[in-house]
């Protein structure tokens, strides 16, 4: 039996082959963070010299984040994980649908194209399967920068107000501290003209690394990773070299892996702080924790049921939400999760209750009652964190698993299958070489529909 959720097509050529109950053991290497290496690269726009970044994760998301900067004008050379990045010659500020497909981080390219040029043409990066997603705190704060904004069959057009040859500060204070938001308004006004005030702002650990480049590039910004970031505009920003934080979703997700196989492992380079509310949560739950360093060590126990409540840093991530209801699935007792950011984040439900797990949802609260084991079966993933949910299923579970719907799953993890290897799962990844020349033929005769709801998170 396939059991899909509600996702429309799905790649059928690829999958990962696990059979489950294998403990794991040994290190894994965490790769640079998916969603800082995003938005630096945006943030290179901002300047006419180059930005060497280091430790780029090797991901879809980021390929195609490179081929909207090269659409730009933008030269990339990519060296292992170093990526140059050269936005001397960019001819220009229209980034393509064709492109953007699906891609939210896409977005982020309005904020260092209006602040350097005084315009930008932008599709709207639309919904995805996790939820609608807008973009108005974006909107309204470059708006306060002195942005004349349309939007126009989903198209948003930005330029400066007339007579204006720079944005100018502004204080804006946020409805929800949005990180997508927080991160546009401080690539703009970084380059605006006096002093922009940021408050309710996001507190993610992905700000603070951007914010950590732009001031090596010549920034002014004070008291990022607090409620109220400050920024002093300046008239330039010059190249700098960067590297890019460690991903700590990855590093929580083999984390929650371990401790739902009962292994002992240690991730590494992490950032300890970065996963305090989940390492919090693994403690309480029966797993025991040892921080030294740069790593972080878990040994899996019994497993304890604990609830978890989603909330923008420090509180637990909502990354992390899918991959812990799969722990909390073979549980001893009752737990409850709840999903506060995202209206439509648990599309992994209905799989692990396919699988044997005993979860009902209300009002985006999911009850699970822990049972024994679960099945092993045919899977399809519908975004990324569910994909990763379904992997520790199919880990926990005693049979076989074949997980479908790769495309999200490669979009942030890099080479799992070969870091779970490593550490001793059996997983495969296989390939129908029929089925991919299919796939490829198909995927040419996409309509606008079908791609726009491809990416989430
Ligand atoms: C980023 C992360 C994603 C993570 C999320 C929350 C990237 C590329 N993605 O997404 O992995 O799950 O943060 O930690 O960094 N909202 C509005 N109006 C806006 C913007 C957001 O109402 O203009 C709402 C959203 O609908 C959502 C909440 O704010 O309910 C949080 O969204 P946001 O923090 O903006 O997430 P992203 O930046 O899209």
């Amino acid at each position: 039996m396939v059991c899909e959720s509600n996702n429309k097509s799905y790649l059928e050529s690829h999958n990962l082959k696990i059979i489950g109950q294998s403990t794991l053991k040994g290190k894994v290497k965490i790769s640079g963070a998916k969603n800082s290496a995003l938005v630096l690269l945006a943030a290179s726009i901002l300047t006419d010299e180059k930005i060497i970044l280091d430790n780029v994760p090797q991901l879809t998301d980021i390929e195609k984040m490179g081929s909207i900067l090269e659409s730009l004008g933008v030269k990339l050379q990519t060296k292992d994980h170093q990526l140059t990045i050269d936005s001397t010659n960019i001819s220009n500020k229209e980034l393509p649908f064709e492109l953007v497909n699906g891609l939210r981080a896409s977005f982020f390219c309005i904020g260092g194209l209006l602040a350097r040029f005084g315009e930008a043409t932008i599709p709207l990066p639309g919904g995805c399967n996790i939820g609608k997603r807008p973009i108005n705190e974006h909107i309204r704060g470059l708006k306060a920068l002195g942005a004349k904004i349309i939007i126009e069959k989903d198209i948003v057009k930005a330029k400066l107000v007339e007579k204006r040859n720079r944005l100018h500060g502004a204080n804006i204070r946020l409805n929800c501290p949005s990180v997508g938001a927080t991160e546009t308004l401080l690539m703009a006004a970084s380059l605006a003209e006096g002093r922009t005030v940021i408050e309710n702002a996001a507190r993610e650990p992905e700000i603070q690394d951007l914010c950590n480049m732009l001031n090596k590039m010549g920034a002014k910004i004070y008291d990022a990773g607090r409620k109220k970031i400050i920024i002093d505009g300046v008239q330039k920003l010059v190249g700098c070299s960067h590297k890019v934080i460690p991903d700590r979703i990855e590093a929580g997700t083999f984390l929650i892996a371990a401790a739902a196989t009962s292994s002992s492992i240690t991730v590494s380079p992490v950032i300890p702080n970065h996963l305090e509310a989940v390492l919090n949560k693994l403690e309480e739950s029966g797993s025991q924790i040892t921080k030294k360093g740069n790593s972080i060590s878990i040994k899996g126990n019994k497993i304890e049921a604990v609830d978890i409540k989603t909330a923008p840093f420090p509180g637990f991530p909502t990354d992390l939400q899918a991959p812990f209801m799969a722990l909390m699935t073979i549980a001893k007792g009752r737990s409850k999760i709840s999903e506060t950011i995202f209206e439509n984040r648990m599309n992994h439900v209905e799989l692990l209750n396919e699988m044997g797990s005993s979860i009902t949802v209300k009002n985006n609260v999911a009850y699970i009652t822990g049972v024994n084991k679960l099945r092993g079966m045919k899977l399809v993933g519908s975004d990324l964190r569910s994909s990763a949910a379904l992997i520790i299923a199919a880990l926990i579970s005693n049979e076989i698993s074949f997980i479908y719907g790769l495309e999200h799953l490669d979009r942030g993890y890099e080479s799992i299958e070969m870091k779970l290897s490593m550490l001793g799962a059996q997983v495969t990844r296989e390939i129908d070489i029929k089925k991919t020349k299919k796939s490829m033929h198909e995927s040419s005769n996409l309509n606008k529909e079908d791609v726009s709801i491809a990416s989430a998170a």
